[in-house]
């Protein structure tokens, strides 16, 4: 039986299970127990830090029969039919999807209805900003003077392109990354629901690799979780699960593209795979690395709780390349990790970026050589007058 993954098993569904979110929390609570609650939201952070949860717990909130200090009793007739799907007070729309325009003009026809049971009808928009201008303008209207018992909560991980008429609307809440302690203990409190254990300092590496983000967590969780099968979690057993075992191959790695040695690299890397890594976990291992070494060399404390031989060799590295060129690398394995992830040829893509990172350089020299000699030949080619008239 395949299992539900921990990030949607854990969902919260109350605002006091929400962790690291203080103070949206808190204010959306006040609103709701003041009976105060505004007709558009806008919710922002990075993935993965609650915006869809809270906005689904704000909805059930204020249809709720019960509502305890601000959160939905989850109980109530009115908040089961939420949960299961078949209420029509939520709405979700992901903004990206196609037949978006269809789903506005069905926003406009719902909205116009006060809603059978409950209070609000709330519309849920996610991914905002790419939703594209003839449904902006359409979905404008809607928003400009939407009927009082219309709510709208529009998330995004990227204020970018949101339109400055629609921002202007909402009362906007920041989703903070949650800090490693804070994810790490929520971990810890999933794992003792599930009868299971493992060590502080292997949650609080979870917690690194996530970088703040808790479904991130919760996922590379399970990860470690399926390989340690039954075994209590330890650094060790996570380094081994997410691909990071071999401290050797990560600075082993960055030594290959820094001597520009794209065959030396490339083997590290399949030797890695061979052995049951898979490219993203390797690159997001390598990464960690990468990042490590640049937070030892802007004076932070980077690696504790990895053991001794990692934060010697985090140092080691922090102190043979230049920063600008470590900020480049991190910058073109960020971009190389994207393909990685989303892409087909995950293997292919991995070596592609390993072979170009080695070549930045020769890149560059080669350029700058094949530049001189394109000025060579203007030069010659250019009409005597211009060049001074030799013969
Ligand atoms: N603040 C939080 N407290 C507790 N769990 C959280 C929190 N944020 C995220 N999670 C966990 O991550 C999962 C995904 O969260 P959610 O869908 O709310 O994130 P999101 O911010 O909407 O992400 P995205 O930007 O990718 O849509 C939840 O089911 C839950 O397990
Ligand atoms: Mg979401
Ligand atoms: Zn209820």
């Amino acid at each position: 039986m395949a299992q539900e993954a921990l990030y949607r098993k854990a969902r919260p569904m109350t605002f006091d299970e929400m962790r690291g979110q203080e103070v949206v929390v808190r204010s959306l609570k006040n609103q709701i127990m003041r009976d105060r609650v505004s007709h558009a939201y806008l919710f922002t952070g990075i993935r993965g830090t609650g915006k869809t949860s809270a906005a689904r717990i704000f909805a059930r909130a204020i249809n709720c029969e019960n509502p305890k200090d601000g959160n939905p009793c989850n109980c109530c007739e009115t908040c089961r039919q939420i949960i299961s799907g078949s209420s029509d007070n939520v709405i979700e729309i992901d903004a990206a999807a196609h037949g978006l325009i269809d789903d506005i003009r069905q926003i406009g026809e719902l909205a116009g209805h006060r809603p059978m049971y409950g209070k609000y009808r709330v519309f849920i928009i996610d991914e905002i900003q790419e939703m594209k201008a003839g449904a902006s303008n359409a979905f404008l209207k809607t928003l400009e003077e939407p009927p009082s018992w219309v709510i709208f909560i529009l998330a995004t991980t990227s204020l970018k392109n949101i339109p400055d008429t629609i921002m202007s609307r909402c009362q906007h809440y920041t989703f903070r990354r949650l800090d490693y302690e804070t994810a790490a203990d929520q971990m810890r409190r999933i794992l003792k629901k599930e009868g299971l254990d493992a060590d502080d300092d292997a949650l609080l590496l979870l917690a690194g690799l996530s970088q703040g983000s808790m479904r991130d967590a919760l996922s590379l969780l399970d990860r470690a979780e399926a390989y340690a099968a039954g075994e209590r979690l330890t650094v060790r057993v996570v380094n081994e699960a997410l691909g990071i075992r071999d401290l050797t191959a990560m600075s082993g790695l960055l030594n290959a593209l820094l001597t520009e040695d794209a065959g030396g690299g490339i083997r590290i890397f399949r030797e890695m795979t061979g052995e049951g890594t898979d490219p993203e976990g390797f690159m997001n291992g390598f990464l960690t690395y990468l990042r490590d070494v640049l937070l030892v060399q802007d004076g932070y404390d980077a690696g504790s709780g990895r053991g001794n031989d990692y934060e010697a060799a985090v140092k080691r590295d922090a102190a043979r390349i230049g920063h600008g060129e470590l900020t480049e690398l991190i910058r073109h394995f960020s971009e190389a990790q994207i393909k990685i992830q989303f892409g087909e040829m995950k293997t292919v893509a991995a070596e592609m970026a390993i072979a170009a990172a080695c070549s930045t350089k020769k890149r560059e020299a080669g350029l700058i050589a094949r530049l001189a000699e394109l000025e060579e030949k203007a030069e010659q080619l250019l009409p005597q007058e211009s060049t001074g008239g030799m013969i």
